[in-house]
C-alpha cells in the first residue's frame, strides 16, 4: 500500500468522522420533531427495539457467513469497495465490509413490517441480509414480493443459498447489471412501494437509478438510500434528490437517507433523525 494512498484513506476517515460529529449535533431527537407523520414514524418505527424473531434468525445466518473462509471471484459492476481490493475474496469479507450492519437491515425490516408495500425492489442483493430482512417483515396476508438485482454472479449464487435457507419464497433474484435488467424490469413490475438503492455508490449512477425508478413511484411509494454520506459524490447525489420537486419529505439518518412522494405533505420538509 502506497504512502499516498494510506495518506488518502486517513483523511477520507477524518472527514467522514467531522461529518458525523456534526450530524449528531444537528440530528433531532423524537422531541424536535412536529410533524404527526415524521414523529409517529419516529418514534414506533425507527427506534423501536422491540426484538422480532426474524432478526436472529438473519443474524445467526450473517455470524455464519463472517466466519466462512471459502474464496470466490468477484466482478465488481459498482464503485467497489473502500476496502476490498482484490477480486478473490473471501465470503467472510465480503460479509464484514460490504453488507448493511444489523440495526439498519432491522430498520428496514420494520419499514417493511409497517409500510406494508406489495412489490419491493433491491438494487444490489450482495449475500442476501438486506433482502431477507425485507423479505421476512410481513408473512401475514400481505405478502411482499421482492425483487433483487446483483450484478456478480458468484455473490448472487451464493446470495440464493441463503435465501432458500431461510425459505424466504417471496424473493426474486436477477442477476445482471441495473443498467440493463432495470430496462425490462420496471415496466414488469408497473409500480414501486418500496426501493431500496444499495449498490454503486457513485453519484451520477445513484441519481440515474432514482430518476428512473421515479418514473414507476407513486405518492405512497417509499425511496430508500443506503451510504448517503459515503463520499463527496453520494453526499451531492443526495442533496439533489432531496431538492427533487417530487420529494416531499426526506429523513436524514446519516447512514440512510428516506425518502418520500406524499401529497399530504403541505410542505417540502427535510428531517435530521438520530438513530
Ligand atoms: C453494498 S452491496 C449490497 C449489500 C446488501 N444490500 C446488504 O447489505 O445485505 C452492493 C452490491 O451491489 C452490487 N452492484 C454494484 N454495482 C452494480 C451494478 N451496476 N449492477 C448490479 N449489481 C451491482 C455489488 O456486486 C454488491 O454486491
Amino acid at each position: 500500500m502506497s504512502v499516498s494512498y494510506t495518506y488518502l484513506r486517513l483523511m477520507s476517515i477524518i472527514k467522514k468522522a467531522f461529518a458525523y460529529l456534526n450530524y449528531l449535533v444537528r440530528a433531532k431527537s423524537e422531541h424536535g420533531v412536529h410533524s404527526p407523520f415524521v414523529f409517529e414514524l419516529f418514534t414506533n418505527v425507527i427506534l423501536n427495539n422491540e426484538n422480532y424473531y426474524s432478526y436472529g434468525v438473519i443474524e445467526d445466518l450473517r455470524t455464519g457467513l463472517l466466519s466462512d473462509s471459502s474464496e470466490i471471484n468477484v466482478t465488481d459492476l459498482g464503485a467497489g469497495s473502500a476496502v476490498l481490493k482484490s477480486n478473490k475474496r473471501r465470503i467472510s469479507d465480503i460479509a464484514r465490509h460490504s453488507l448493511m450492519p444489523a440495526k439498519y437491515g432491522q430498520l428496514l425490516f420494520r419499514l417493511v413490517n409497517y409500510f406494508q408495500p406489495q412489490t419491493v425492489l433491491e438494487l444490489g442483493t450482495s449475500l442476501g441480509i438486506t433482502t431477507l430482512y425485507m423479505a421476512l417483515a410481513n408473512k401475514g396476508a400481505n405478502i411482499v414480493s421482492i425483487v433483487s438485482i446483483e450484478g456478480c454472479g458468484e455473490i448472487s449464487a451464493r446470495a440464493i443459498q441463503n435465501i432458500e435457507k431461510l425459505n424466504a419464497g417471496n424473493v426474486n433474484l436477477v442477476r445482471g447489471d441495473f443498467d440493463v435488467v432495470l430496462i425490462d424490469l420496471l415496466p414488469k413490475l408497473k409500480r414501486l412501494d418500496f426501493v431500496l438503492f444499495d449498490g454503486n455508490h457513485r453519484r451520477d449512477t445513484t441519481l440515474s437509478y432514482f430518476e428512473r425508478c421515479l418514473g414507476f413511484a407513486h405518492a405512497d411509494s417509499i425511496f430508500v438510500f443506503d451510504d448517503i454520506h459515503w463520499s463527496d459524490e453520494m453526499i451531492e447525489a443526495w442533496e439533489i434528490i432531496k431538492r427533487h420537486e417530487r420529494v416531499t419529505l426526506s429523513i436524514d439518518l446519516f447512514f440512510m437517507g428516506i425518502v418520500f412522494f406524499r401529497k399530504e405533505q403541505q410542505e417540502k420538509e427535510h428531517f435530521v433523525l438520530r438513530f
